[in-house]
């Protein structure tokens, strides 16, 4: 199968139903907070009412570092991910739209992250992504900024509007932000995603995506 045919392999679900969103989380550290944040998400997201939602857990898989010798970019169907990553990969081809949950570390985002997106591209190609982000001062900015970078490569399009979460462990009680706003950012972040997910859904299923 080539690239365009495995890009557009749910070009054919069903446009009435809501569109897929997977919501991903990014860090697989002892004693993250990751899955907290990632769990107030998807009740806003199952809030919303425009998606049908997914949650995948990155520390649910072991991602190995070391790539094969060809690029998932040219190889389509035909790279030889371990057999234990196929329903991560099965998770992120049936996406219309991805939600990550990233931390920051050491101004960037975590290596599991990496690994389980450059496993990976056609699953990726012409959907939206956005972004919540925690951590310190910088509430996980820089880790967004780079992850931007990241998907622009892989034909995603990413999402201006998202939430950071600075100084998390002071903010952030019983499973939810202690503000009262944080809600309400979400809504328009899932919005903003929706209307994405809608358009892009739409096109792949009408043209190949000209990759
Ligand atoms: C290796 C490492 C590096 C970190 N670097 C930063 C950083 O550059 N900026 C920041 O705001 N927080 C940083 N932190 C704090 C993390 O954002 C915080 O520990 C957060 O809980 C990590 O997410 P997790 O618990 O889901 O793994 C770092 C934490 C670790 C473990």
């Amino acid at each position: 199968m080539n690239t365009n045919e495995n890009t557009n392999k749910n070009q054919n679900k069903n446009q009435n139903t809501n569109p897929k969103l997977v919501i991903i989380v990014g860090s697989v550290r002892e004693g993250r907070f990751g899955p907290v944040v990632a769990s107030w998400v998807a009740e806003q997201a199952a809030a919303h009412g425009g998606f049908e939602v997914e949650v995948v857990d990155l520390a649910d898989y072991d991602v190995p570092l070391a790539l094969p010798a060809e690029s998932p970019k040219f190889a389509g169907d035909a790279y030889p991910r371990p057999a234990g990553l196929a329903p991560l990969t099965a998770a992120l081809d049936s996406a219309d739209a991805f939600l990550v949950v990233t931390p920051e570390y050491n101004h960037s985002y975590p290596a599991s992250l990496k690994a389980a997106i450059d496993w990976h591209f056609t699953q990726w190609t012409a959907k939206p992504v956005a972004f919540v982000s925690y951590g310190g001062a910088a509430g996980g900015r820089h880790a967004v900024l780079h992850l931007e970078n990241v998907f622009t490569e892989l034909h995603a399009v990413t999402i201006r509007d998202g939430l950071a979460f600075p100084m998390y462990f002071t903010g952030w009680q019983d499973g939810a932000p202690l503000d009262g706003q944080s809600a309400g950012y979400a809504k328009t972040l899932l919005d903003q995603l929706s209307w994405w997910a809608d358009a892009l859904r739409t096109a792949r299923a009408a043209a190949p995506y000209p990759a």
